[in-house]
This record gives structure tokens, sequence and C-alpha cells, in this order.
């Protein structure tokens, strides 16, 4: 077995080549929004037998005026791989997200139930799950939320610069899903290496920017992390207008995957306690 790892060096695909070797590629390596430069680079590796895309444009703020960009990485991305992988005769797996929901209900989101993006992030997220199908059918996409992890430009990174910087930090009490802990995410993509067709990963509990910052405001507390910030406040996201909109629920139902491969997702709590303790002590 041969492993591509593309966005190498964001957040998922930094720990995924950690973890299970083989090449991994940045933009300027390979830029999966130009199909000439992914057949390039898929010459000087003709043993490639997996690839595992996550690369992306991730920040979901920055798409609504990089409109363009964004479309590029997260929809013609996918597709030009799936293109490659026909090609090669590769696996793919994927990488999506709860962004393609558009998080009215409150109810856990199944693999089928109805997407409807609600940001241009999310809209190009699902037009690349689309694009991808039809370029190559055999691949596997796997939605995840909330990603959190070592390194990268991670929602508990930018909470933590909060708490370092501010008495009193606002997050957003009226967005519900579930945080996934980046290295459980890893074992899971490295069993799902040869699987085709639509899955979704996150650990188990539903909780809110607000708990889930304030779970780890008293982690860091507690291991004499030092932080500026003395409180805490649930506030509703329309307290940041510079933000766009984000769906309000959009946990999802995992028992898909849970019963594919056997697994059972650990809570968020648990996965944050090992998180902290590898980052605080
Ligand atoms: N982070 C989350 O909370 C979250 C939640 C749900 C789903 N996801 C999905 O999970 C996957 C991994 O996310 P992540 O947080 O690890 O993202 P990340 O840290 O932003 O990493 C993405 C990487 O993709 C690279 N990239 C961007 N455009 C590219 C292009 N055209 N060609 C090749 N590489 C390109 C970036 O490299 P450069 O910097 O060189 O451009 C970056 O290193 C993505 O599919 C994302 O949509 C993430």
């Amino acid at each position: 077995m041969k492993l591509w790892v593309t966005g190498a060096s964001g957040l998922l695909g930094s720990a995924l080549l950690a973890k299970a070797g083989g090449i991994g590629t940045n933009r300027k390596e390979a830029d999966i929004a130009d199909i000439e430069s992914l057949r390039r680079f898929v010459k000087l590796h003709p043993d490639i037998t997996h690839i595992v895309n996550c690369a992306a444009f991730s920040l979901v703020d920055l798409a609504e005026t990089h409109k363009e960009e964004a479309y590029l990485a997260n929809a013609k991305g996918p597709e030009n791989l799936g293109r490659i992988a026909s090609e090669i005769g590769s696996r793919l797996i994927h990488i999506s997200t709860d962004y393609v929901f558009p998080g009215a209900g409150n109810k856990p989101l199944k693999e089928e139930d109805p997407t409807g993006p609600c940001n241009h992030y999310g809209k190009t997220k699902l037009e690349g799950e689309k694009l991808l199908l039809s370029a190559f059918p055999n691949a596997c996409i796997l939605r995840v939320s909330w990603l959190f992890g070592k390194g990268g430009k991670n929602f508990i990174a930018r909470i933590m610069d909060l708490f370092k910087a501010q008495k009193e930090v606002r997050l957003t009490a009226d967005q519900w899903g579930r945080p996934t802990f980046v290295p459980d995410l890893v074992q899971v993509i490295l069993k799902m290496l040869d699987l085709s067709g639509l899955y979704q990963f996150a650990n188990s509990g539903v909780t809110s920017k607000y708990e889930f910052g304030l779970a780890l405001f008293n982690e860091a507390r507690k291991m004499g992390f030092p932080l500026k910030a003395e409180s805490i406040l649930p506030v509703p996201g329309s307290t940041f207008p510079s933000s766009c909109k984000r769906p309000a629920y959009s946990a999802f139902d995992t028992s898909k995957i849970e019963k594919k491969l056997g697994v059972t997702p650990r809570h968020w709590q648990e996965a944050l306690d090992e998180h902290a303790k590898a980052t605080f002590i």
C-alpha cells in the first residue's frame, strides 16, 4: 500500500501523515484545483494505491469573500482527485463536513438526511461531494465536524487565543454539534481506506461552542496554564456580526460507521482531557 495525503500541512492531514506514513503534499506540491498539477504528481509516484483528501479551503467566514477560491479547492478539487483516482486505479477518501446540512432541526443527522448548506463554504463542500461521486462513484466520502487537535487553525486554537488575550470571553451558545478529536479520526480513517460510500464520524456527545470552550477553559485552569480570561459568557451567534451564518444544529448520527467498523466513538470530554494533558502540562 502507498498512501497519498493531500492538505498534509493542515490540522488533519499532518496528523494522518504522521501516523500512517506515505507521501504528503501541500498546495505548492500538488494543487487539487489544477488537474494537470495532480497528473504531474502521480506520474512521479506511480505506486500510489490510496489517496486521502484532507485539502480544503477551510476558513468558513473567508469563503464568503473568496468564493471562487473556495469553490476551486472544495468543489473542483475533489472532482479532480476523483478523476485521478479513476485514472490510476487507486482508492480515494474525501473529507467533507457537517456544514452540508442546513442545521435547522434538533435530531442527529444521518448520511441520507436532506442537505442544504447555509453558507458558501458548505455549498462548495456539498458540490465537492456531488462532483466527486460523478467523476468517481467508487469514492468514500467521510463527513466530520468541529475538528480539534494539535496545531492548525482549529477552533480550540482560536478559543485559546481569546483566553490568553481577554478577561471576559463570549462564546456562541446557540450552535450545537459533535466535536471530533483528530487522533480518534485518524484511527477511523485508517480503518476505512478500502471503503466506498458516504459516512459520518465524530466523538460522542452533543455540545455547544460555549460548553466546549468552558470545558477547555476549566481544563487549562486546572492544569495551571496561564490565562487572562476570568469569565466565559454564553451569547447568541448573532453577537458576532462579522461571521457568516452557521448551522444551529449539525450533530451527526454516526451509527452507520459504528456498525461498519465496529467502533464506538468516545465522548468528546474524554478526548478533550487527553488533548489538554498533552497540551497544557
Ligand atoms: N477544521 C474543522 O473544524 C473541520 C470541520 C469539518 C470538516 N472539516 C474538513 O476536514 C478537512 C481537513 O480540515 P483541516 O481543519 O485539517 O483543514 P486545514 O488545517 O485548513 O488544512 C487544509 C489544507 O489544505 C490545503 N489546501 C488548500 N487549498 C488547496 C489546494 N487547492 N490544493 C492543495 N492543498 C490545498 C491548505 O494548504 P495551504 O495552506 O498551502 O493552502 C491546508 O494546509 C477539510 O476537508 C475540511 O473541510 C474541517
